[in-house]
């Protein structure tokens, strides 16, 4: 009976180091010939109890039966590996072919359009080519304004139209508010995501890119309501406990205007994080002033002082520009401005995404690398 155990172990060692189809037919003779070593093994069956007799034909089968298995896949392996590269094994599983998916901005998007659906707002969309009369004119930022100059253009080679003027490349979705006017009566609650244009490529800048412009308008709306929407959509885009904050700023097309930040997710808007100091290190506090050389302290317990944060360094991150809509824009539009007022807000997906994932280079988003793409 151990003879067949060890006859087992020894082919294993044995086939191991077979590498050509002869030693596989030597292998197979030394084992299963006629005198090989499985019937040497059985020789002398006839003078064994009957019982004794049984296990052992059994367990000799049950060697042979896998002892001609593994000589058969080990024939096709060598065959595989030797003989042809053509080699077709019908039983091999197939190749998995890798699924595509949605593109990141896609989903930033689509997600955006959800959080604004919830509260009401419609989603709209105008020409990514467009005419100067609604990026510019009828946003009062008449021909030769130096406001123009903040949002570089591309431009159509065509002749330009007697009223619009000339074809561009919209630089930003606030082309779309008198548009909207124009289509639909107050109240107008639009969002407006589409992509924009303007000659800039760098680690923030892509010529193309996406904006997302909120556009409200009703009787008395004022300030309040765009801090609360805003406000509401940084809590569910980012996570409940960011905070929102307007900062003066200057718009042709708003009056008054802000610029909104959102408080830095890392350090919740102190522009500092804990950094627990071993007892004895020194630290400094005013590192970042370059005007001042910074003071060097002794930690005296184990303390725990503060240090810049990294991701915001100063506790805010900037969404985008906001305003209440000029006068002169919704008589653009042919709204009465003594009876409606609106606000307007145009932000960027990318840098939402950017903020809300710690990525530092917009052209990750758009250089087509799958590997990167994969990941979300
Ligand atoms: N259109 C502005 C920009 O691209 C943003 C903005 C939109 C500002 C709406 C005020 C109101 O920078």
């Amino acid at each position: 009976m151990q003879n067949i155990d060890y006859l087992k172990k020894n082919f294993q060692s044995d086939l191991f180091l077979i590498q050509s189809n002869d030693g596989l037919e030597q292998l197979r003779i030394k084992y299963l010939g006629r005198n090989g070593l499985i019937n040497q093994a059985l020789r002398n069956i006839k003078n064994l109890l009957p019982t004794d007799k049984k296990e052992l034909g059994e367990k000799a089968n049950k060697l042979k039966n896998s002892i001609i298995r593994l000589i058969e896949k080990r024939q096709k392996e060598l065959f595989i590996k030797t003989d042809r590269k053509d080699y077709f094994d019908a039983t091999l599983p197939g190749k998995a072919y890798p699924k595509g998916s949605l593109h990141v901005m896609t989903l930033a998007i689509e997600e955006i359009r959800k959080i604004f659906e919830k509260i009401g707002f419609i989603q709209v969309s105008y020409p990514e080519v467009e005419w100067e009369h609604f990026a510019f004119e009828s946003l009062n930022m008449p021909k030769n304004h130096p406001a123009r100059d903040d949002f570089e253009t591309f431009f159509i080679d065509t002749s330009p139209d007697k009223k619009y003027g000339k074809m561009i490349l919209t630089p930003h979705t606030s082309s779309g508010q008198v548009r909207e006017m124009l289509r639909t009566k107050p109240p107008i609650k639009m969002i407006n995501i589409a992509k924009c244009y303007r000659p800039n490529w760098d680690l923030t800048h892509a010529p193309m890119f996406y904006q997302f412009e909120g556009l409200c308008i009703d009787r008395g709306i004022n300030i309040s309501h765009l801090k609360g929407t805003v406000d509401y959509f940084a809590k569910e885009f980012f996570e409940p406990k960011r905070e929102i904050r307007l900062r003066p700023h200057h718009f042709q097309f708003t009056e008054p205007s802000f610029e909104i930040d959102v408080s830095c997710g890392t350090c919740l808007g102190t522009g500092y994080v804990n950094k627990t100091s071993e007892v004895g290190q020194t630290y400094a506090v005013n590192e970042n002033v370059a005007t001042e050389k910074p003071r060097r302290f002794k930690v005296r317990t184990s303390e725990v002082n503060k240090a810049k944060c990294r991701v915001c360094k100063s506790g805010w991150m900037e969404l985008g520009g906001a305003g209440i809509v000029h006068p002169k824009v919704l008589k653009a539009g042919g709204i009465n401005p003594d009876k409606y007022s609106g606000w307007a807000f145009g932000f960027g997906p990318e840098r939402c995404f950017m903020m809300k994932t710690g990525l530092s280079d917009i052209r990750d988003l758009y250089g087509g690398n799958i590997r990167f793409l994969e990941q979300f």
